[in-house]
């Protein structure tokens, strides 16, 4: 047989098979998908483009339900409504087509996990399956099919308050991590009642938003937007994911809404995708603001043409797609073709079979074993950045601790942004915690300090200082308040808010050793607090059971495994500053600091080479970086050949050693570099890691294959494929380290 045919035959296979795990065949689905279409009226199938927010059982909103005006609702909870609004579609509506009912459950529906860029940090794909896993469990009780996330969004800006929903820097991780996601919300069949619809959102480029303000401009050339911002949401569309969601942003002028380039080029015609793409909460309306349309009858025009199936909160096709088609300027086939994704999703939920959902007098939440998964993503996200003469884990000799900062006993604050449904009465803060399992061990001093993280009065400090001269060992929980990042929540300046820096600067005067964890949203420039602290545990917003997870970290119970999922500036202007960063004509050398730069100092008399005089060169921690209590070191890097050539696989392996006292987890890390590309490439990029437990003095060997899909990238010309030439390769502990070893491509 021809090659292409059977290659065309196996895909078709393929994706039939992918198709009958969600429930009913292809085949047996499209036509059913068909001969419902062809029953509908041109307003029904505007009506199924249409989603609305809820207004509960009102008689506008069952009115609309019954003439076939809305294909989904948003934010809808209570399930007796949500029956009775499905029934009204099911049974008064012409053709009895079934809603679609969403939510924006992010990292938790009742039990909160950390918040996303927290389990990034996990390095581990089980924690974040098992966190969206729960979370369908929790949501799908009440009534929710459709969640917006994973949002996978790669930024290196952490001033955007978007980023705290991101999985980080690194397309690749964001690639692992969502893709984990969406197989934790659909489950193994998206038709099974206890599977969420996911949604990979926002497309595309949304983290590139200039000066890491939201909603703002983004310029990214075609080669970045592909290598950087693609990959995570073609690895969602290859994993299955059941819908696509718009971003907000322009991309080099147009915005995602009305873009042809984006939502037909790349993800219909190049990547196949036969699921169901969302606009934003009102992006289609939104283009009129953006400069891009005059009114909202253009910007139906323009989103329909650029393929988006469902219009958010715009009432954009609700009120002009049917002039649209009459005056020919929308052909109606491109309404079909929206209205075939939706259905098809509708019937891939199972929707058709039984829209109901089961009304229960117990409800699912806060189940042991799920708040276990929580405890366990929790711990697993914290990253120990520093560790001075071993402060932690805190030893027998401690007997009593002083429990401070404006995060250590904040219930809302440790869920972070988007849990709208979360009860923060449910959370275990650290101070709960301590006092409930360490009480008995070491005496307990809470003084807060700080009442939240942006208080301005100085007033606790003095009293915290006294409870700290009464201790062995200051705790201290600082961060950010979850209000601070999220949606619109974008800052200019993200050191600690408040009067924090003068609260470590007190506290660090009693001489007492200082341990700080640092809740937050984002990464936050604290180099001042780093070096005043003895120990520093970046913590993020670890949600429902961020308390115990922190307690059992600080006394030993547990070992810290979390690496950065994002780099860590020193201070705001060295934004963006990120790993996979291109090495310039010039690279660092030679640097001379600002304040060694001696008074009358000659124009000519610094290196002239790629940094900054008051920041240097180096964040203040890497991607990937974070201690454990334990060592590893890295031995015996082997390449199973110097020579990679067409049809390959190199194989790399190393020998991890265990080299502390404690049996602890290490995220092994694969880096590579093209040496030289016809495009420069990045200094490194990740192609690999590998969470694995070792016990203490046991030594594993980690195997990576590299294949020349690893080596290719983007050309100039839009065709990625890999360059012969030389490579190199790390297997390391972080970005920033290991011993190199190279190889070529022949
Ligand atoms: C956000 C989306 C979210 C949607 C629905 C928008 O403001 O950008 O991420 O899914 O609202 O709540």
């Amino acid at each position: 047989m021809h090659r292409l045919k059977l290659k065309k035959l196996l895909t078709s296979v393929l994706t039939a098979v992918s198709l009958m795990c969600y429930g009913q065949s292809n085949n047996a689905v499209e036509q059913q998908i068909e001969n419902l279409l062809s029953q509908m009226t041109l307003q029904e199938k505007i009506g199924q483009m249409n989603q609305l927010n809820t207004a509960g059982l009102t008689d506008d909103m069952k009115g609309q339900i019954r003439s076939g005006k809305v294909g989904s609702i948003l934010n809808e909870l209570d399930v007796q409504t949500i029956n009775e609004l499905q029934r009204i579609a099911v049974k008064e509506s012409r053709l009895k087509i079934p809603l679609i009912i969403a939510r924006d459950v992010i990292h938790g529906f009742k039990t909160i996990f950390p918040i996303p860029l927290g389990q990034a940090a996990s390095w581990n794909p089980k924690v974040v399956e098992n966190g969206a896993r729960v979370a369908s469990l929790e949501a799908t009780a009440s009534g929710i099919r459709w969640t917006f996330a994973p949002m996978i969004d790669v930024t290196r800006d952490p001033r955007w308050g978007r980023i705290a929903e991101s999985c980080g820097e690194d397309p690749y991780l964001t690639s692992v991590m969502g893709e984990a996601m969406i197989k934790g919300f659909q489950g193994d069949n998206l038709n099974s009642p206890s599977s969420m619809a996911a949604c990979a959102k926002h497309f595309a480029a949304y983290g590139a938003t200039e000066s890491g303000k939201d909603y703002n401009t983004t310029w990214v050339p075609e080669v970045q937007l592909r290598e950087v911002y693609l990959p995570p949401f073609e690895k969602a569309a290859k994993a299955g994911v059941a819908t696509f969601m718009c971003s907000f942003n322009d991309i080099n002028g147009v915005p995602s809404s009305g873009n042809r380039f984006l939502n037909k080029q790349i993800l219909r015609n190049e990547w196949k995708y036969d699921g169901m793409l969302v606009s934003d909460w009102g992006s289609i309306e939104q283009m009129i603001p953006h400069g891009f349309c005059t009114d909202l009858k253009e910007a139906a025009e323009k989103a329909v043409l650029a393929g988006v199936d469902m219009d958010m909160m715009g009432y954009a096709y609700i009120n002009h797609l049917e002039e649209l088609v009459h005056s020919g300027k929308v052909n109606e086939k491109l309404l079909d073709e929206s209205v075939r994704n939706i259905l098809r999703l509708k019937f891939r939920l199972g929707l058709f079979n039984n829209p109901y959902t089961k009304e229960r007098t117990q409800m699912p939440y806060y189940l042991a074993e799920s708040l276990q998964k929580a405890k366990d993503a929790a711990i697993e996200s914290v990253v120990l950045l520093k560790n001075n003469h071993s402060v932690l884990p805190l030893n027998s000799s401690v007997k009593s601790v002083a429990v401070i900062g404006p995060l250590s006993d904040s219930q809302a604050d440790q869920l972070g942004t988007w849990c709208f449904d979360a009860e923060p009465e449910h959370c275990i803060t650290p101070l709960m915690a301590i006092r409930e399992t360490y009480g008995k061990q070491v005496q307990v001093i809470a003084e807060k300090g700080l009442t939240y993280s942006r208080d301005k009065s100085e007033k606790g400090i003095e009293k915290a200082v006294a409870a700290a001269q009464k201790a062995d060992v200051v705790l201290l929980f600082a961060g950010e308040e979850a209000v601070l990042s999220g949606e619109a929540r974008s800052r200019a300046d993200i050191s600690l808010p408040g009067k924090q820096a003068e609260l470590v600067a007190a506290l660090k005067k009693t001489g007492k050793p200082l341990v700080m964890v640092v809740m937050a949203g984002r990464p936050l420039t604290i180099p001042k607090e780093t070096e005043l602290a003895d120990a520093v545990l970046y913590a993020f917003h670890g949600g429902t059971m961020a308390g115990p997870a922190l307690a059992d970290l600080i006394f030993g119970k547990a070992v810290p495994s979390g690496k950065l999922p994002v780099t860590l500036p020193r201070m705001v202007g060295q934004i963006p500053i990120y790993y996979a960063h291109k090495n310039t004509g010039r690279p660092a050398s030679n640097i001379t600091l600002i304040d060694d730069i001696e008074v009358g100092a000659k124009q000519t008399s610094l290196g002239f080479t790629s940094y900054h005089l008051d920041a240097g060169d180096t964040p203040l921690f890497p991607f990937g970086y974070g201690l454990s209590y334990s060592t590893f070191n890295y031995s015996d890097v082997k390449l199973s050949s110097a020579v990679i050539s067409k049809g390959e696989t190199l194989t790399v392996s190393c020998n991890v050693t265990n080299t502390g006292n404690y049996d602890a987890s290490e995220v092994v890390q694969l880096y590579i570099r093209d040496k030289v590309g016809s495009l420069i490439r990045p200094v490194k990029e990740l192609k690999g890691f590998e969470k694995i437990f070792i016990k203490a003095n046991e030594t594993h060997t980690v195997t990576f294959h590299i294949t020349l899909n690893d080596l290719a990238y983007w050309q100039a010309d839009m065709v990625k494929r890999p360059e012969t030439g030389e490579f190199a390769v790390w297997i390391a502990p972080d970005s920033q380290s290991g011993k190199e070893a190279d190889f070529k491509y022949q």
